[in-house]
């Protein structure tokens, strides 16, 4: 390998009594006393448009930390044109070249730019330092890094020549924008979805959740710190619905790059199929969306692993994580063993300012979510027996109290729907309905994003292998289903998950080029 030896970022702890602590304490107070003024950013000049929107700290909401601008049609067209200004251009730089400013990005990001990066995800997504940390630093560092290794193979692979031939193939990137559309829960994904698809040499227009203006901002700052060129990927926050509508209906779309809704995302992909002949290629199509997470235990499972797993796989980030475990398969001879670790460890759990490092929680991202949540505490309340929390307020910050709810019917809403919020669903099965059960867990929830299986007996992990072998597209065995490592277990699921688009990997970045076979004859 040419590019520099790849290995994953190191966590920071952030520990009582570190330099980093400290210096990290110190960006946050400065940062929530800041008014960020955030702008469209199209081919790298900066558009302040006066339709704007606040940026309101969730676990504060009265807390205004900045005004971000909304992109008007005539700035989206615009970015439609800085892409294609900038393709060319940028398309033929040197691999190395390009590769050398996400280096470089991720560099920074592990030194100077890291605590800026950190304290916006903490103060504009209410992320604890850890979370962040995780997010934000490490695996947008590793994306950023990994991608520059996976590109380097994959440039490599080149077809066999025989005497008096010389075949090879040319990756060339996509001919038309990549429309990257990002969610709020992950810093680390608009560094991706727009970074990922610019590096094999496209221009992006990223449209950043409006819930995650602060850290998209301070990614696409970064990126230019690290001399990204004008033009090659366009910021360009706003309303999604007019944003996609002109995207998505240009000749020139390319690509999409998304996570988010299903919902949303069929949308889009109906869109397109709508609108097809009008395309100059058949636009390449990325999506990683919802999920409905499992942990599922055997009666062998170690039952403290257990506990520890479905707290820290339900409630880290409040349970906003796509990957969030949401529904648990307990055995009967396990049942109050699992339950009262569990209800032990939430009594412990601290939630609040996230500026509060000893906080494991802080609030759910906005009031659309907070009621949402509601409906499904109410559901519980009448389908099935919270076990530990269903309380929520929104006096302060939106903050919903960990949750564990246990319900009768396998087939119960609450075991089905995605919630995105601190919330677990635990069904209680018999033992001796170990296979049956993984049936259930297969075909009640639409989705097939990550899932666990917990057992000691090899067996049983033989037959998770069989029964579940498509419920999750990252499986676990005796761990928890959050906390997908860049280069350690490439991330995305099916079904109703998305299209499996492994992000942070070559198979990725292959969506991303459209290669040319060239044959020349000696
Ligand atoms: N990649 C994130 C995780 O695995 C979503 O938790």
């Amino acid at each position: 390998r040419r590019v520099p030896a790849v290995v994953n970022e190191p966590i920071r702890s952030h520990a009582p009594g570190t330099p980093e602590r400290a210096s990290l304490k110190q960006r946050l107070a400065s940062m929530a006393g800041e008014h960020v003024d955030i702008p469209v950013i199209v081919n790298g000049k900066e558009y302040r448009t006066g339709d704007t929107a606040p940026v309101v700290m969730p676990h504060d909401h009265a807390h205004v930390l900045g005004t971000w601008h909304k992109a008007t049609p005539e700035l989206v067209q615009e970015a439609i044109a800085a892409t294609a200004a900038a393709r060319d251009e940028w398309s033929r730089w040197a691999w190395e070249d390009r590769a050398a400013v996400f280096l470089r990005a991720a560099e920074l990001l592990s030194t100077t730019w890291r605590d800026t990066l950190n304290a916006a995800t903490m103060l504009g997504q209410s992320k604890t330092a850890f979370q962040s940390e995780i997010d934000a630093a490490c695996e947008l560092i590793d994306f950023f890094r990994f991608n520059c290794a996976y590109v380097e193979d994959l440039y490599g692979e080149q077809p066999l020549s025989e005497k008096g031939v010389w075949n090879q193939t040319d990756y060339r990137p996509l001919e038309g924008f990549v429309y990257a559309v990002s969610p709020f829960n992950f810093t680390a994904i608009g560094g991706n979805l727009s970074g990922a698809p610019a590096l094999v040499g496209n221009t992006v227009i990223w449209k950043p959740a409006q819930t995650a203006m602060l850290s998209g901002y301070y990614v696409m700052k970064l990126l230019e710190a690290a001399g990204l060129p004008p033009g090659v990927i366009n910021f360009v926050p706003g309303d999604p619905v007019p944003i996609s509508d002109a995207l998505l209906s240009h000749a020139d779309l390319g690509g999409v790059h998304f996570t988010g809704s299903t919902t949303v995302f069929n949308s889009m992909w109906k869109t397109i199929g709508s609108r097809m002949g009008a395309y100059r290629s058949y636009p390449r199509i990325v999506g990683e969306t919802g999920g409905k997470d499992f942990i599922m235990a055997h009666a062998s499972a170690d039952v403290d692993a257990l506990a520890v797993a479905i707290v820290r796989g339900a409630f880290e980030y409040q349970g906003q994580k796509c990957s969030a475990c949401s529904r648990v398969y307990i055995p009967q001879s396990l049942w109050a063993g699992v339950r009262d670790r569990m209800v032990a460890m939430m009594a412990d759990i601290g939630m609040g300012d996230v500026r509060d490092f000893r906080n494991f929680m802080g609030a759910v991202i906005d009031e659309k979510s907070f009621t949402k949540i509601g409906g499904y505490l109410d559901e519980a309340r009448a389908t099935g027996t919270i076990i530990s929390g269903g309380t929520a307020s929104k006096d302060v910050g939106y903050f919903v109290a960990p949750t564990l709810v246990q319900v009768e019917d396998p087939g119960a809403r609450l075991l089905c729907e995605e919630i995105f919020g601190p919330f677990v669903t635990a069904y209680v099965y018999p033992d001796d309905q170990y296979v049956e059960t993984m049936k259930v867990v297969d075909r009640t929830s639409p989705y097939a994003l990550t899932g666990a299986i917990f057992a000691d007996d090899r067996h049983a992990v033989r037959l998770a292998h069989t029964h579940l072998r498509n419920a999750a597209g990252n499986f676990y065995i005796n761990d928890k289903c959050t906390g997908a490592v860049v280069g350690q277990q490439p991330f995305g699921g099916a079904r109703g998950s998305g299209t499996n688009d492994k992000a942070g990997s070559k198979l990725n970045l292959l969506r991303w080029v459209s290669a040319r076979s060239i044959k020349e004859t000696f």
